[in-house]
């Protein structure tokens, strides 16, 4: 039996879209176990009961890599990262299923080639780099190969969700983005970006306030988010550094200092028309975390040993 567990992550935060991403404390857990026949899959709705299960299709891609067969499988989830939040879910999916098949099959393949598999499955490594290796990650694609690198990140900086009753679907969020940017809009951002990275290492508020604004994707998908200007607003109005759609959204995610914040901002989030769950949540500097299998210890999988014996 292999158990895989791997954090939320949000992605963008602001400027830095399709780039930058955090691994949060919140986590799914996978665990994966040979049978002798069939395909069991365990802790979720049933209509994920299949092999369209984004778990089981990341397991099966990499044990096809490897050149992996088994007769059955096992699924269980324990899952706490709401679905079609922004809250990187369908990332953790994959490498849950991309860890776990590596595990079960022997600790195959290196972490670059399992983080290579996931991105491509994933599509893009925003969430896919601090969901494997854990907290704040700047990463980018040349000719379908990612490349991430971790930055660090203040201690005192605390992250407040507001997880909407709604769901945003990426896909739809991704349509809504105009095909140019104005070289302006760019420039704006590039800037951003680079400024966050060294405000967010420093924990230096007045630089979080002034670098977290985006004109590339944030302007366009908030439409999609109901209540947004009335929740940035009650959020600004209490304090927070830096308030920004996490991923493709719905979640509004926060950078704040004061651990009080949910009381702060409680007796105006009821008042809405939607239901707002505010979760305090602090970075995660672990990444994916797999036991069993081949590993006999329960060792970040950011820390371990590159133990790859190649395919
Ligand atoms: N960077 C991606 C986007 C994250 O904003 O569309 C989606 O999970």
């Amino acid at each position: 039996m292999v158990k895989v567990q791997v954090p939320a992550s949000t992605a963008n935060i602001g400027p830095g879209f399709d780039t930058l991403g955090l691994a949060l404390k919140l986590y799914n857990i996978y665990f994966f176990e040979e049978l002798q026949e069939g395909l069991i899959i365990d802790g979720c709705p049933q209509k994920f009961k299949n092999e369209n299960n984004l778990v089981y299709k990341a397991f099966k891609i990499t044990a096809d890599k490897i050149g992996f067969k088994i007769k059955g499988l096992k699924i269980t989830m324990e899952t706490d990262i709401p679905v079609s939040r922004g809250l990187g879910s369908s990332a953790a999916c994959v490498v849950g299923g991309v860890l776990g098949a590596n595990a079960l099959a022997g600790n195959i393949l290196s972490k670059e080639e399992l983080f290579n598999i996931a991105v491509e499955i994933e599509g893009h490594p925003d969430n896919i780099a601090p969901a494997m290796f854990g907290g704040l990650t700047a990463s980018l694609m040349l000719e379908s190969k990612p490349y991430y690198v971790k930055h660090e990140i203040n201690k005192d900086l605390k992250l407040c969700a507001l997880i909407p009753e709604f769901e945003v679907n990426t896909s739809e969020a991704r349509k809504v983005l105009p095909c140019k940017v104005d070289y302006k809009e760019a420039v704006h951002n590039i800037s951003r970006t680079a400024v966050l990275l060294k405000a967010l290492q420093t924990g230096n508020e007045e630089m979080i306030k002034l670098s977290i604004d985006d004109l590339l994707h944030q302007p366009y998908r908030k439409l999609l988010i109901y209540e947004y200007d009335k929740v940035s607003e009650i959020c600004k109005n209490n304090d927070s550094l830096a308030v920004f759609i996490s991923g493709a959204g719905p979640t509004i995610m926060n950078i704040v200092k004061n651990s009080n914040f949910t009381k702060l901002i409680q007796n105006d989030i009821i008042n809405l028309a939607y239901k707002w769950n505010a979760k305090m949540l602090e970075t995660d500097f672990d990444g994916a975390v797999v036991t069993g299998g081949y590993n006999d210890k329960e060792v970040p999988y950011s820390k371990q040993k590159n133990t790859s014996r190649g395919i």
